[in-house]
Parts: C-alpha cells; sequence; structure tokens
C-alpha cells in the first residue's frame, strides 16, 4: 500500500493513510472527523455497538464536552497515587503464576482489568462479575458469530448496563474519589445525561480490557523473538519506560483508525476529497521508515524525537495514554525482575479482531 503513493485509494472508493507525517497532519485537521458527513453511509462496522455513542465516536462540541468531563480522572496527580496500587497488584499476580502458564489469562488480562475496575470504582464484591463480563464485552470486537455468542454478549451487555445504573444510584448519595463519582456529579449537575454516563463507563470499560492487555501480551511475545531485548531490559530495568514505546510502536495494539473528510483536505503531501472515508494505518505509520530508522527492528534503546502514533492524535489522542504507560511501566520491570527468561511454552493464539492486534493465549516458561 505504502508503494502505491502516499494516498492509496482502494476499489471501494475508500481512502487509506499509512505514512506517519500524513497521518499526524489528517488527525489534526477540522474537516476530519469521527461521524460521516449528513447523508453519507458509515461504511466501517465493528462487531459489537459497545462504543455506540461514546465521545470516541463523536465530534465536537459533544465529544469537547463529555472529554472535558473525563480527563480529570486521568491527570499526572492520579497517576501518581495510582502507582502504588498498581505495583501491588503486579505482585500478587505475579505471586501465583508458577514458572509455566498462560501470559494472558494469568497476567496480561487480569492486571488492566483490576486497574481499571479500582478507577472505576467497582466495589470489591462485584470485580468478579465485572470481569468475566467486562471480558465477553470486550472479546466481542473478535466478531460474534454464533447465536449463542450473541446471546452470551446481550446478556453481558445488560448485566454491566445494569451495574452501572446500580452504582450511578449510590454515588448520588455517597460519592467517593473514583470516576463513576467524577461522572455522576457531572450528571447531577446537567453537564451529562444519564445516557451519556452509561456511554462513557462503557467506552473507559472497553478501552480498560482491550489495549494495555494487549500491549503486555505482544510484549511477552516480542521478547520470547528478540532474547537479546529480554537480556538488555533484565540488566536495564529502567529501560521498561521506552519498552512500552517500542512495544506500542513495533506492534500497535489499535492497528487502523477510521474517519471521515468532510470538506476537501489538503496535506503536504496529499489530498482527500470531500466526503470520503479514510483508514488511518497506524501500525504502518509506526513502521515508516521516512521516521523510524529501520522500522522492522525491535530496538528498546530505540531513541528519537518523533512519536508513535499508537494512541492516535489530535482531539481523540487517546485520554488513557498516561493510564496505560504506567501499566506498561510497572508490568515489564516486575517481569524483569521476576522471570530468569521468557519464552513460549507452545504456539501463541492471536486475536481474529481486525481492529485489535493481540493475543488470546500465550503458553509461556519464565
Ligand atoms: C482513544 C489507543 C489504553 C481510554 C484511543 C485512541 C487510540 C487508543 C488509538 C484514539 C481513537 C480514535 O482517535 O478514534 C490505546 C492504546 C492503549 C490505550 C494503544 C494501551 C496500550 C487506554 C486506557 C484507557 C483508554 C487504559 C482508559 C481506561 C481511551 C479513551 C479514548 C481513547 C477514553 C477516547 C478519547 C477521545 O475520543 O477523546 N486510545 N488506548 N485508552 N482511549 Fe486509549
Amino acid at each position: 500500500m505504502r508503494a502505491k503513493g502516499p494516498v492509496y485509494r482502494g476499489l471501494s472508493g475508500m481512502y487509506a493513510l499509512t505514512s506517519h507525517s500524513l497521518i499526524s497532519q489528517a488527525l489534526k485537521h477540522p474537516q476530519v472527523k469521527v461521524q460521516p458527513l449528513p447523508g453519507k453511509r458509515d461504511p466501517f462496522t465493528l462487531g459489537t455497538n459497545a462504543l455506540e455513542g461514546s465521545f470516541v465516536v463523536l465530534d465536537a462540541p459533544d465529544h469537547t464536552r463529555l472529554r472535558r468531563i473525563t480527563a480529570p480522572a486521568f491527570r499526572p496527580k492520579m497517576m501518581r497515587e495510582l502507582r502504588g496500587r498498581i505495583e501491588a497488584t503486579t505482585h500478587r499476580l505475579l505471586d501465583h503464576v508458577g514458572t509455566e502458564f498462560d501470559l494472558m489469562a494469568d497476567f496480561a488480562n487480569p492486571l488492566p482489568i483490576t486497574v481499571i475496575s479500582d478507577l472505576l470504582g467497582i466495589p470489591a464484591n462485584e470485580t468478579g462479575r465485572f470481569a468475566r463480563y467486562g471480558m465477553i464485552i470486550a472479546e466481542a470486537f473478535d466478531g460474534l458469530n454464533s447465536p449463542a455468542k450473541v446471546r452470551e454478549y446481550n446478556t453481558a451487555y445488560a448485566d454491566i448496563r445494569q451495574l452501572f445504573s446500580r452504582l450511578m444510584a449510590e454515588r448520588r448519595v455517597d460519592p467517593g474519589d473514583d470516576v463513576i463519582s467524577i461522572l455522576v456529579a457531572a450528571e447531577t449537575e446537567d453537564r451529562m445525561t444519564a445516557d451519556e454516563f452509561m456511554t462513557t463507563c462503557m467506552l473507559l470499560l472497553i478501552a480498560g480490557f482491550e489495549t494495555t492487555v494487549n500491549m503486555i501480551g505482544n510484549a511477552a511475545v516480542l521478547f520470547s523473538e528478540h532474547p537479546e531485548q529480554w537480556e538488555l531490559l533484565k540488566a536495564q530495568p529502567d529501560l521498561a519506560t521506552n519498552v512500552v514505546e517500542e512495544v506500542l510502536r513495533y506492534e500497535s495494539p489499535v492497528p487502523v483508525l477510521m474517519r471521515f473528510t468532510h470538506d476537501l483536505v489538503q496535506l503536504d503531501g496529499g489530498e482527500v476529497p470531500a466526503g470520503a472515508s479514510v483508514l488511518f494505518m497506524l501500525g504502518a505509520a509506526n513502521r515508516d521508515p521516512a521516521v523510524f530508522p529501520e522500522p522492522h527492528r525491535f530496538d528498546i534503546t530505540r531513541s528519537g524525537s518523533v512519536e508513535h502514533l499508537a494512541f492516535g492524535g489530535g482531539v481523540h489522542y487517546c485520554l488513557g495514554a498516561p493510564l496505560s504507560r504506567l501499566e506498561g511501566d510497572v508490568a515489564f520491570r516486575a517481569m524483569a525482575e521476576r522471570f530468569a527468561t521468557i519464552k513460549l511454552n507452545g504456539v501463541p493464539a492471536r486475536r481474529l479482531s481486525s481492529s485489535i492486534r493481540g493475543f488470546s493465549a500465550i503458553p509461556v516458561r519464565v
């Protein structure tokens, strides 16, 4: 695709951008939006409606308003306070894994799920049910290809909505310092509707269950394939911060974003007409040789001034980026300290989703 030029037009009339520079510009362009032009069809379909109506699929002014309400939960001060709790969860999980285990089931899934449950303020006696149903909703991105899967998804979706409703009622009378309390306060003050409360909770659940999970899994597979990089991390656990960036660059958990042009969009190096559907190939941009020398080399000591696009860009830049950077830093540091080695103990199972890049199971020996 890259070889065919900076702006690729597919046979279906859909456009795709692969260049880091063009995608960075386009993500910030005011006429590039997440909703299609009125009257135009949205040709992109995900396997689930769980993100429907949430602010990641809204444009200004609703996006701006809802993002502003949610943003305080991810401020640096909140992240500093979370670090100790994330470390405790990480070590508690690693205390139980033994030397042969499924890295996804025993570590990469439960760590971010516990962290987001904690951040949202899910009560301790509900976390098991929340995690089980949250996983079903998150995994629906791999497709709902049987009636049994659809039924399972619908039950999980209804149950989680019910839990969020109940928590909303409880926090109205007894607020805490969790994200749900922040959102409930906004709803009480009429800055957000009850429906928007629900879609925002669902967005945070999906984001919390679907992304960091894959970053940790992808890192484990990459280290098993590049033992010299693993040795480097073991010798210098401080490289964990860099590992986060290199793993996200090299294997981006969200490899593609979708957008619509509302006017002719002229970029420095190409243009897209008004009314077009455009795919932003983040995974390709993160291997763009124009910005990343030797882009296909996994190198945890890589340095450079250009940030990868794994967290997107512009007004929708990932709100949870500081949280996943923190989780990755803690997780990779702990893995380096505690695992003598990291080797595959079977064939990892790839996720089937086209919108998520990761694994559903990774048997390892450490
Ligand atoms: C948005 C990636 C972790 C919350 C995004 C977007 C990307 C992304 C690419 C932009 C979507 C778009 O423009 O259409 C990732 C990756 C993660 C990660 C790779 C982990 C490695 C998280 C976490 C949370 C989170 C842990 C919080 C629980 C969000 C939210 C948005 C978002 C709320 C919507 C922002 C907006 O529309 O203004 N993420 N994410 N993300 N992410 Fe993340």
